[in-house]
């Protein structure tokens, strides 16, 4: 079988290229669907990755390939449609949260599964709302769900989750959890997920990349990375207190 996901070498400069690239020589593969944590200290560029693995920038140097297939060789927008990327902050766009929910199939012509959405809604702690009011009034960690809820509507072999339960409570974070690792094995969803919560990288991943000195410093079994990180810069981070919790959502 192909692998999900490689990439071989990758580069990004710096904006203006001055100076040392942000990161280079990144490489890594996901041989088989799987979840993976992408960890490291703020301005790594971690959600810069994501975004180059999603086709919403470019690569100064090396290859990114999906099943086999460089992103060279494949048009932008069916790229898209297999690679989602889940924002740090989401946005929404004008009009009512459905409108919101159906953009993705209007953009892609393909069904929109009414009922997915409405099996999935009180699922991720969403039942409460109103489809039909402005999607402009949701809270932060509202608009994170329904930006997932997007993009889960498209059934794409990769997603990549850039922190995307960091505004959330507890229980709303566990839903949100629960319903990702349902949709991993049932699905065969790849995940990449950007996060500051060792506990859900535990709990979830089953591998962890960890950037650091401007490029992917360790790539580990995530038991393995946790117990016996093989870098100096990787067993500081883990060694952080636990995230101060519960923060409100900016709305
Ligand atoms: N070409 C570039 N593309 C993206 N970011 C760049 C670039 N050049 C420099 N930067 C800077 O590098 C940093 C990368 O940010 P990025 O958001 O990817 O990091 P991050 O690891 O996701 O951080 P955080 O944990 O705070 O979200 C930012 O400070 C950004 O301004
Ligand atoms: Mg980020």
């Amino acid at each position: 079988m192909n692998p999900v996901l490689e990439l071989h070498n990758v580069k990004k400069n710096r904006h203006g290229s001055e100076g040392t690239p942000l990161f280079a020589n990144v490489s890594a593969q996901i041989a088989e669907p799987a979840i993976v944590a992408l960890l490291g200290v703020s301005g790594q560029g971690k959600s810069t990755l994501l975004r180059m693995i999603a086709a919403l920038d470019n690569a100064d140097e090396g290859h990114i390939r999906l099943h086999n297939v460089s992103r060279r060789e494949m048009d932008a927008r069916q790229w898209r449609m297999k690679v989602c990327y889940v924002a740090q902050q989401s946005v929404m766009l004008q009009g009512s949260i459905e409108q919101n929910l159906k953009t993705v199939s209007l953009l892609h012509r393909i069904p929109y599964e009414d009922k997915l959405v409405q099996h999935l809604l009180p699922r991720l702690g969403l039942a409460h709302l109103d489809l039909s009011k402005s999607a402009d009034r949701l809270s932060g960690g509202e608009k994170q769900r329904i930006s997932l809820l997007r993009s889960l509507l498209l059934h794409p072999a990769v997603l990549l989750l850039d922190e995307i339960t960091a505004s959330l409570d507890r229980g709303s974070k566990e839903m949100v959890e629960q319903v990702l690792q349902e949709w991993h094995h049932q699905e065969g969803t790849t995940i990449i997920m950007v996060t500051h919560d060792f506990e859900q990288a535990r709990q979830m991943s089953k591998a962890v990349w960890f950037m650091g000195e401007g490029t992917l410093l360790e790539n580990s079994e995530t038991a393995a990375f946790f117990e016996h990180p093989s870098s100096e810069l990787a067993r500081q981070y883990i060694m952080q207190p636990p995230l101060q919790k519960e923060q409100p959502c900016p709305s």
